[in-house]
């Protein structure tokens, strides 16, 4: 199978790189030759490629300057989207779309189903589900992946930024009022090689397609107890550490409000797909061992 991938250091692009191989081909498509600000004929530049399948993996994923970048966000996120679906469906092949469950507004006490409202209450979820909605509307052959507070070996990601952080300070004030999955790219990249494989063995399967929820499994999480649980990783590998504590969302006041309430249920991804992800705290575990591996914190 070969993948046609927008962006090219995303994390979730570098973990779709990883899983390159004999039977999987990776064609990562990233600015300058591909702008999704500014998409231009996608169709023409995604022909080259002969793919079987393309995955939307680039966004403009900076939540707080969005607030102020709401063009570019929109452009990008919902447009450029909607341009790539577009583009999908002139090839004829299917398209994964990459979502959040920032779509969400983050009341809420159960996991969340791909049939409950949305809502989103700042300008990177409203552009995101704008994205959702652009394909949807350009692409029939689409499916939508939504997960959620995502870090990876590479890239920047909450789990990089708490070992730096800890290198320098013995104490960490990190929210503990919003909860949510935390959610390794290497087991999305995983879990989006399956579900294209679906896609493209069977093209005529409408119940494969659409919208759904994908987080590893366990959780729902803080903030807080996701750096404790760093931390405690971190120390087994001789890692940095720091004593955690958790404060109120009020405390830490960013440009852009976050849901508090981010916890998805996978049920339908397992049920239709077959694709479950591991528990958090196992997917943890493999990112801080290749951390320590490439000497992250020597
Ligand atoms: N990170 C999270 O916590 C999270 C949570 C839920 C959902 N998601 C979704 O998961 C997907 C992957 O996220 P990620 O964490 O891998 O993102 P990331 O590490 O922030 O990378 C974003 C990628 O998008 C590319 N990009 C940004 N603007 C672009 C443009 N105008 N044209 C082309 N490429 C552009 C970037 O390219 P450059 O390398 O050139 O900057 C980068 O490769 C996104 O759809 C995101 O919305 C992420």
């Amino acid at each position: 199978m070969r993948l046609v991938v927008t962006g090219s250091q995303g994390q979730v692009v570098r973990a779709l790189i990883e899983r390159a191989g004999p039977e999987l081909e990776i064609v990562a498509l990233g600015r300058p030759e591909l702008d999704l600000e500014h998409p231009g004929d996608l169709a023409a530049l995604f022909s080259r490629h002969a793919p079987d399948a393309i995955v939307n993996a680039a966004a403009y994923t900076a939540v707080d300057k969005a607030e102020s970048e709401r063009e570019t966000a929109f452009a990008v996120n919902g447009a450029g989207a909607g341009a790539v679906a577009a583009a999908a469906r002139r090839l004829n092949v299917p398209v994964v779309q990459i979502s959040t469950d920032y779509v969400f507004d983050g009341s809420g006490d159960r996991p969340l189903r791909e049939t409950d409202p949305t809502g989103p209450i700042g300008v990177y979820g409203a552009s995101k589900l704008a994205g959702e909605q652009a394909v949807a509307a350009a692409a029939p052959d689409h499916v939508i992946l939504r997960t959620a507070w995502v870090y990876a070996p590479f890239g920047a990601n909450f789990v990089r930024t708490m070992l730096r952080l800890a290198a320098a300070r013995d104490e960490l004030k990190v929210v503990g009022d919003q909860f949510g999955t935390p959610t390794s790219a290497l087991d999305i990249a995983a879990a989006i090689e399956s579900v294209a494989r679906h896609l493209v063995a069977r093209r005529d399967a409408a119940r494969l397609r659409g919208i759904f929820h994908m987080t590893a499994k366990g959780g729902p999480i803080s903030w807080a107890d996701f750096a404790a649980e760093i931390f405690r990783q971190s120390a087994l590998r001789g890692g940095p550490g720091a004593r955690v504590t958790a404060i109120p969302t009020s405390e830490y006041p960013t440009p852009a409000r976050r849901p508090a309430w981010s916890c998805l249920d996978g049920g339908k991804l397992a049920a239709i797909h077959g694709v479950t992800l591991p528990d958090w705290r196992d997917a943890l575990a493999q990112t801080i061992e290749r951390l320590a591996a490439q000497g992250e914190w020597q």
